[in-house]
């Protein structure tokens, strides 16, 4: 596990992953580390606050993906840009990202780490706002910022997960196109319990909220870190969680994100000290 601690850089990252892949089976905390599993081909234009972040100097390999939450900022995690040495880009309405068909490539031109992140994920605080260096056109049908979950979060909703499948580990499980899958939030309690049969037992802070499939059985490393879980809620969908950790096996164990409803105000708060 302590090795995990030291996975900053986006460029040495593979080397070590593959590592780490040989020597066990179930650790948390791979960069990036989710994909989506038995997810479905979505559709062009259908989650439309979805970005994807790629990097000029790595062959624009996307990397993360992160959530519109205004027409200039980006939600994403923190693990995704903590230490990256270079800015990155945000492709916003995407849909296949070998075909470069989003409708805007634009630079992040800041970006603001959760100031508690510790640069363990599994101390929860994993999130990071990126300052886009021009607006994301909204008049677009195919480019919306989302609402952030309130407190008043429900269970008994719709809700998905989304992403490009980003696995670095072996070039042929990256998905071209972005996956969805509708999934089932569980309580930490049982988030916990699930995770208490792993071998590392990590802590799931109360700052997380978990999902998982209908079965209980597979959806244990579903979508891209940094790319959101979100749920229709009374009217609108909102942004409920962003992608942190889950089983090195992807198998198994219940995808953990960041509890939007948790961070809400600090998002604000942010945004409100970063704007003019
Ligand atoms: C995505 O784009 C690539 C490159 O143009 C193309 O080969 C591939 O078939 C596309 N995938 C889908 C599902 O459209
Ligand atoms: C960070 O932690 C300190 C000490 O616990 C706390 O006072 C502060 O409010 C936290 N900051 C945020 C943004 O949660
Ligand atoms: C969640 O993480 C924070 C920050 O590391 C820590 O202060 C807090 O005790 C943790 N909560 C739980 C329930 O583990
Ligand atoms: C924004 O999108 C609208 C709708 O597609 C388009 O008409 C307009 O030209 C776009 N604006 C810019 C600056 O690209
Ligand atoms: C958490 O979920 C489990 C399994 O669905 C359920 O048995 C338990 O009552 C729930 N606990 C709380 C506090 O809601
Ligand atoms: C998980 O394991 C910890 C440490 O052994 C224990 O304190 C906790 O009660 C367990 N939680 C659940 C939900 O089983
Ligand atoms: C859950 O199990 C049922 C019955 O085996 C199956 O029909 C369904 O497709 C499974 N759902 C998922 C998401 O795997």
């Amino acid at each position: 596990m302590r090795l995990l601690l030291f996975f900053s850089s986006v460029l040495v990252i593979n080397v070590l992953l593959n590592l780490l892949n040989n020597l066990v089976t179930t650790a948390v905390g791979c960069f990036p580390s989710l994909r989506i599993i038995g997810g479905r081909t979505s559709e062009p234009g259908k989650w439309p606050w979805i970005i994807a972040l790629d990097i000029e100097n790595n062959g624009k390999k996307v990397f993360c993906g992160g959530s519109l939450v205004t027409e200039s900022w980006v939600l994403t995690a923190a693990h995704c840009v903590k230490g990256i040495p270079y800015q990155p880009y945000a492709r916003v309405g995407a849909f296949n990202t070998s075909d470069n068909d989003e409708i805007q490539r634009i630079k992040v031109q800041r970006i603001i780490i959760h100031e508690n992140y510790t640069g363990n994920r599994q101390n929860g605080n994993d999130l990071a706002l990126l300052e886009l260096s021009e607006p994301a056109n909204v008049s677009h049908s195919f480019i919306e910022p989302i609402l952030l979950a309130n407190a008043k979060e429900r269970t008994d909703i719709q809700c998905y997960i989304v992403g490009w499948g980003r696995f670095n580990l072996e070039e042929r499980l990256y998905s071209d196109v972005l996956l969805e899958r509708k999934i089932d939030l569980l309580n930490n309690t049982e988030c916990q319990r699930r995770w208490n049969d792993s071998l590392f037992r990590p802590r799931v802070n109360q700052s997380n909220i978990c999902v998982d499939d209908e079965n209980g059985s597979v959806s244990s490393c579903d979508g891209d870190s940094g790319s959101p879980l979100h749920c229709w809620n009374g009217g609108s969908w909102r942004l409920y969680g962003v992608a942190s950790w889950g089983s090195r096996a992807c198998y198994h164990y219940p995808a953990v994100y960041s509890r939007i409803s948790w961070f809400a105000n600090w998002v604000y708060g942010t945004l409100i000290k970063y704007s003019e």
